[in-house]
């Protein structure tokens, strides 16, 4: 248990950022799909938090070798991938799990795949089920939906399969395993989820493609593709806190250096923007991925309604719900029960957490009302074990003082948080 004790700030600042951690969505996918070439990929900046680190550690039990220089990460994949003699611990990342469920399913072995307790009471039939449609053997509690998952290698089919669901996490897993499918694959989302695996694949020379009625069409592998050569970006689902921090606090001003400006990433920034808060985007680079700096300043905000692009915001709610605990009015949050079974339960735990900072709201089970313009209130806050909750309330007591328990999670994604939150105070 770490608890951690903020200050209150209640000043201005004007800050350039460069070190906010990696991306963790495009970290985990370097060490998995480096796996998918016969040649060593090169990760710089590659995100060095406790989640992608164990995607990299299970990238070596796979048998891939790992030389870290500390600047870049080369992963150098094995021939065929092996069968390791132990569990793979994804640790609390959904993303490791699920995207190593799609990778392992066709891959010849035997393989376990668990993790935190957080992890292992989250759903993974999402994926288990329409694996084992296209000849998966995947098995674990719950009929295969809670992990340890049991994982026998076999051969799979192509498949048509439309998602009732708008998750990347699936769209990723049925992609790794179509790319081991006997012919073309086709699959389909209601809302483009991130869309970073379909990038990076590409890049490496595989073939994803959109066709005009919406269908993602993969083709599978018939060799080997290209390593990875790649830079990392920002996260901007890390930069989000600062931008809110910024947004928050009377006449602030933040400049969040080289965030992925992919724009099913940003949508969480367009909404502070419709909020009224000042907000620019400067692209400076593309490979893989739109690259450049966002800046954010201070307005007096306003109350919004949100209900569109979920998928596109679905990390950034709880640290949008402290921007709708300032803005003036009622603000509110529907289409969202995927939020229950993130890292944590997402709705209860920031309303929970609002409450003991004297913010008003209801509680609906797609989404939640902030009541806006309260005065926050110092109060103990209960992180759920779940990163996103204790930062977004790191970033409610920049206004009155905060303490927060069990902030070791904040490791899983953003191992400096509070070094930069401290720099805050220049
Ligand atoms: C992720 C996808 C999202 C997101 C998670 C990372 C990814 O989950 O919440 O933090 O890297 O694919 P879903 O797509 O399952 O909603």
């Amino acid at each position: 248990m770490k608890n951690i004790t903020i200050e209150a700030l209640n000043k201005p600042f004007d800050i350039i950022i460069d070190n906010i951690a990696s991306d963790k969505s495009i970290s985990h996918r370097c060490a998995m799909f480096s796996l998918l070439s016969d040649k060593p990929s090169k990760v710089k900046n590659f995100l060095r938090g406790e989640d992608t680190m164990d995607s990299l550690r299970i990238a070596q039990s796979l048998g891939a070798s790992i030389e870290d220089n500390g600047d870049t990460i080369i992963i150098t994949p094995p021939e065929t991938l092996s069968e390791p003699d132990n569990i793979l611990d994804c640790g609390n990342a959904g993303t490791g799990m699920r995207l190593y469920a799609g990778l392992l399913a066709g891959t010849p072995g035997s393989f376990v795949l668990t993790g935190d307790k957080y992890l292992r009471n989250r759903p993974m039939k999402r994926v288990a089920d329409p694996l084992r449609t296209i000849g998966a053997s995947i098995d674990g509690r719950e009929d295969g939906n809670k992990a340890p998952l049991h994982i026998r290698g076999a051969k799979l089919q192509s498949f048509k399969y439309e998602s009732p669901i708008d998750s990347a996490q699936v769209k990723s897993a049925l992609i790794l395993a179509a790319l081991q499918g006997d012919g073309k694959s086709y699959y389909k989302e209601e809302l483009l989820s991130r869309d970073h695996t379909e990038r990076m694949l590409n890049g490496m020379g595989a073939h994803i493609s959109t066709n005009s009625d919406g269908w993602i069409e993969i083709e599978p592998l018939n060799k080997k593709l290209n390593p990875l050569n790649i830079t990392v970006p920002t996260d901007p689902s890390s930069a989000f806190f600062f931008a809110v921090a910024a947004a928050i606090t009377p006449n602030a001003k933040v400049t969040l250096k080289n965030l992925t400006l992919n724009p099913t990433r940003i949508e969480a920034y367009k909404v502070l923007e419709k909020m009224g808060a000042k907000v620019s985007y400067i692209e400076s680079e593309n490979k893989y991925e739109p690259i450049g700096d966002i800046v954010v300043e201070y307005a007096e905000l306003k109350a919004v309604e949100v209900s569109e692009n979920i998928a596109w915001l679905i990390d950034e709610l709880p640290a949008l719900s402290i921007a709708m605990a300032k803005a003036s009015g009622v603000s509110k949050v529907s289409n969202a029960k995927e939020l229950r079974v993130k890292e944590s339960d997402r709705i209860a735990s920031v309303v929970n957490n609002l409450k003991l900072c004297g913010v008003g709201y209801k509680e609906y089970e797609d989404g939640y009302e902030v009541i806006g313009g309260a005065k926050l209130k110092k109060a103990t806050i209960n992180s759920y074990g779940d990163h996103r909750i204790a930062m977004s309330f790191a970033i409610a007591g920049l206004e009155c003082g905060m303490d927060l328990e069990d902030t070791g999670c904040i490791d899983t994604s953003f191992p400096n948080f509070f070094e930069i939150l401290e720099s805050l105070r220049g």
